[in-house]
């Protein structure tokens, strides 16, 4: 698979376990509800009362073990089988962004290990982490509406060229917009253009306004745009990649944010080498 996967199967576990938890509690309630009753109908003593109840017990005990499993596994078969087929739209739409705008190579990739170490790092929980990597490979989506004219264009653009390429984040959005996780990952690309201090676009949000993950996003995208090489400038090297984020936290990127972000790679936690030679292999 050309992205790295996080995917968890945690939430459906759990989901299906409380309900087996419900469950058992009306069922044993049921059956020592009925001890009065079929002690007065049948005048029976003590001792098969409790007889009878054990066995009705280990019964219904094991009909639950047993029907739950079977439960879980279907569950978590048809949650594998649609979050396959999302991970198969997902990789077909990024390759067709990828295929539009040459200048990043790669860039996906190494955006989609950047995103999960630093989700991981910021605390997420395995939906969020699922969704960081989904809005990081889709987020610039939309390029595949824009000229390549102006999206692979390796001077400055003009400000019609701007005009155009701004539309982006809503244009990805509105293409995402059918998938079942649109309501979590359309926001994501939409403002993955805000800044922290409001000056961003598309809504110009600021601070706590801009979606969590966007702002997650923001941070490595512009760590692995400035690590890269472009055909108008060379690759900058990590030291200054860094020092230019420190320098645009609290303005551009979520101080917080960036602040963790780099320090995982100051405690070599994470290093952009290894994340650029990964994604290297991977795309081969
Ligand atoms: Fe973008």
């Amino acid at each position: 698979m050309p992205y790295p996967s996080n995917l968890s199967i945690s939430d459906t576990v759990k989901e299906v376990r409380r309900l087996k938890r419900w469950f058992q509690a009306g069922v044993f309630s049921f059956v020592y509800a009925l001890i009065p009753l079929y002690a007065f109908v049948f005048n029976m003593e003590k001792l098969h009362i409790l007889l009878i109840n054990a066995i009705g017990l280990s019964m219904a005990i094991v009909v639950i073990e047993v029907a739950f499993a079977e439960m879980l596994k279907l569950r978590l078969r048809s949650e594998q089988g649609l979050r396959d087929a999302d991970e198969q739209v997902i990789v077909a739409l990024a390759v067709a962004v990828e295929g539009k705008d040459a200048t990043t190579h790669g860039h996906l990739q190494r955006l989609a290990r950047y995103a999960l170490r630093l989700g991981e790092a910021l605390g997420l929980d395995d939906r969020q982490l699922l969704f960081l990597r989904y809005g990081a490979i889709l987020h610039d989506i939309g390029k595949i509406a824009i000229p390549e004219s102006i999206v692979s264009k390796p001077g400055p653009l003009s400000t019609d060229e701007w005009y155009e390429m701004r539309k982006h984040p809503v244009v990805g959005q509105q293409i995402c917009a059918p998938l079942r996780f649109s309501d979590e990952v359309g926001p994501l690309i939409r403002h993955h253009h805000e800044r922290w201090d409001g000056t961003g676009y598309v809504d110009s949000l600021a601070g706590d306004q801009i979606p969590y993950l966007s702002r997650v996003i923001s941070v490595v995208d512009a760590f692995d745009a400035m690590t890269s090489d472009r055909p108008y400038r060379p690759a900058l090297s990590v030291d200054e990649a860094m020092k230019r984020l420190a320098e645009g936290s609290g303005t551009q990127w979520d101080p917080v944010i960036t602040d963790v972000f780099l320090g995982l790679i100051r405690t070599e936690r994470l290093d952009p080498v290894e994340v650029q030679s990964d994604a290297r292999q991977e795309a081969a």
